[in-house]
């Protein structure tokens, strides 16, 4: 998927910088050409000569290099690019991009591109979640650029937290996605993942036990395979998969409304969260004291996110799990019926089985046609199942040409 794509590599002053030559040594050896442009403080922390021998090319590190701008080596570069990807990408290289500078070589043919930009930030986990870097990731993120994390981990100064550069082989699998020939490719997925929380007052909720490691592997396969993602996740503890755009919520409603509004343009949906079914009718705005020998609490229905998508976007394929303990079958199928959708994903859960494990098995459905998946762990079986909706997405697009040919 890479043989012959131009990835133009940036690398910037942090001190992830020294796992750039195994990126670059990967993508070489699967066949994309590469081209290092290195800012000033990012050769304190690798020597631009390593860079030159791994990508077999020139590392270019100044704007001001008349032999190169004899032919306008910036814009050259700028064009030369199917993709540029920044890694690691420094706090002050991320705000002088979102300011629209171009102080140096690599912040000018940023804004000198039309090609797609990605960005793999790598920092200190207080210098990630400062409100000046998220605003300049929101910035950037509004005009179109991708980022790929960071990985939750331990950090260079010994402490754990957001911050770490996605690691050399998930950039590759990320660049490879790019060009995808995946069978995801060109396709704009949403996910919803996790459970929601459903107030009863301001310090106590009603929830239930996912994880969202299921969605959140969904997410990262569909990514792989090529997807633009957008995944909405309740409240979990889980990392953002590269390349997938987050938005984080809590309530069934707040989810309800997000999905909904990132619905339009979509082309596969993909219901992994465990949305709360019922909500307190009434959330008290001050902590319930215990003075009473009893509570009794009124519950009301929650939206259902996946009838309301599913009959709203009757174009927009979509899948639904079913999480049952009992006639896990009958219960998918008859779930898959009454809501309209395309496809069913039951998995058995209770002691043990589905919820906050690794592994999981599913049994699949869709109108005229059932398999099994699994056990496996569930990042093989998000592999898996990304494969199945992509051939019952083709063979349905195909159906639906033939009626209406008919
Ligand atoms: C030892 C050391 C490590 C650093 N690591 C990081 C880092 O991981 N991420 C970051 O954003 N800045 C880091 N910095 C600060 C940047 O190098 C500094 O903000 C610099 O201006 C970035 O320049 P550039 O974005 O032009 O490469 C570090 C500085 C030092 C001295």
């Amino acid at each position: 998927m890479l043989a012959n794509k131009r990835i133009l590599l940036g690398v910037t002053g942090g001190i992830a910088a020294y796992k750039c030559a195994e990126l670059v040594r990967r993508l070489i050896k699967r066949g994309a050409q590469v081209q290092v442009v290195m800012t000033d403080n990012a050769t304190r922390f690798i020597p631009a000569m390593t860079l030159a021998a791994v990508s077999g090319n020139a590392v270019r590190t100044s704007l001001w290099d008349e032999q190169a701008e004899l032919n306008m080596g910036h814009i050259e570069l700028a064009r030369w690019a199917d993709l540029i990807l920044i890694a690691p990408a420094s706090a002050d290289t991320i705000a002088r991009l979102a300011g629209g500078h171009c102080s140096d070589l690599l912040t000018t043919l940023c804004l000198a591109t039309d090609r797609p930009i990605a960005i793999a930030p790598a920092m200190n986990r207080l210098m990630w979640s400062n409100p000046a870097t998220q605003d300049n990731v929101s910035k950037l993120t509004a005009r179109g650029a991708q980022f790929i994390g960071p990985a939750v981990g331990e950090l260079a100064e010994r402490e754990t937290g957001p911050g770490r550069m996605v690691e050399p082989a998930e950039l590759e699998e990320f660049c490879a996605a790019q060009f995808g020939e995946g069978v995801l490719a060109g396709q704009h997925v949403l996910i919803t993942a996790g459970p929601t929380r459903e107030p009863i007052d301001p310090v106590r909720f009603i929830t239930n036990r996912s994880s969202g490691k299921m969605g959140f592997a969904m997410a990262a396969a569909c990514a792989d395979a090529g997807a633009k993602v957008t995944l909405v996740a309740g409240p979990v503890v889980q990392p953002t998969p590269p390349g997938v755009t987050r938005i984080d919520v809590e309530t069934a409603e707040q989810m309800h409304k997000a999905t909904l509004d990132a619905a339009p343009g979509c082309d596969v949906f993909i219901a992994t969260a465990a949305v709360a079914d019922y909500k307190p009718g009434f959330a008290a705005d001050s902590k319930i004291k215990k003075d009473a020998a009893s509570q009794q609490l009124d519950l009301i229905r929650n939206p259902d996110i996946l009838a309301d998508l599913a009959a709203k976007h009757p174009d927009i394929f979509s899948i639904g799990f079913a999480a049952e303990t009992d006639d896990l079958q009958t219960y998918a199928r008859g779930k898959m019926q009454r809501k309209k959708l395309d496809m069913i994903a039951g998995n058995w859960v209770g002691a043990g089985k589905g919820f906050d494990t690794d592994d999981n098995a599913l049994w699949v459905a869709w109108p005229g046609g059932e398999q099994e998946l699994g056990p496996a762990p569930k990042g093989v079986l998000a592999r898996d199942l990304v494969a199945l909706i992509a051939k019952r997405q083709a063979a349905a697009t195909e159906q639906a040409s033939k009626d209406n040919s008919a």
